[in-house]
């Protein structure tokens, strides 16, 4: 009988089967093993680099909004800047549950403060700040495969846009 087929009529279980050595011509790395898990990062180093930057980021974003908000000549100025405002908030929440879930230990974050010599120099900031968070999101996204890690920093990538168009939207109502 030869020997790559189980005989007919009574199929042997899986652990009667001969070896892997028994078949010569399949090479042992390009048995998939089911037991290990696909990395869940394609740089975890990198990873982590980013998260600890989002969590400054966010942190200090929270405190230069707080500023803007306080600034703000008007309610549809107020109303933009608060909608960021409680969304970095939420953000920070999110990256640091993350962090908390990926360490087993609470970030050490110490937020930068942003620096601006005029409401309008702060809305400017404010504005490539935005854009220069729903980058690294975007790139961090695609560092790892897990489905709900990227949901998070999909979500904080089209927030930050969305951000960006508010901030935009009042410069130019100044
Ligand atoms: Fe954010
Ligand atoms: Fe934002």
């Amino acid at each position: 009988m030869h020997p790559y087929h189980p005989p007919y009529g009574r199929m042997r279980p899986p652990h009667a089967w001969p070896p892997a050595s028994a078949y010569p011509h399949v090479p042992p790395h390009s048995m998939p093993d089911r037991k290990m898990p696909p990395p869940l990062f394609r740089d975890a180093d990198q990873f982590m680099k980013n998260l600890r930057m989002a969590l400054v980021g966010e942190r200090s974003a929270i405190a230069f909004y707080r500023r803007l908000l306080d600034m703000a000549p008007n309610d549809e100025h107020r109303k933009q800047i608060e909608h960021a405002y409680e969304d970095e908030k939420k953000h920070y929440r999110m990256f640091e549950n993350l962090y908390i879930r990926l360490t087993g230990r609470r970030p050490d974050v110490k937020p930068m403060t942003v620096t601006f010599a005029t409401y309008e120099e702060g809305l400017k900031k404010a504005f490539y700040d935005e854009l220069e968070a729903a980058e690294l999101y975007r790139d961090t996204q695609l560092l790892t495969r897990n489905k709900a890690i990227r949901d998070i920093f999909y979500e904080a990538m089209t927030d930050e846009m969305e951000h960006a168009a508010r901030f935009s939207f009042i410069y130019h109502q100044l």
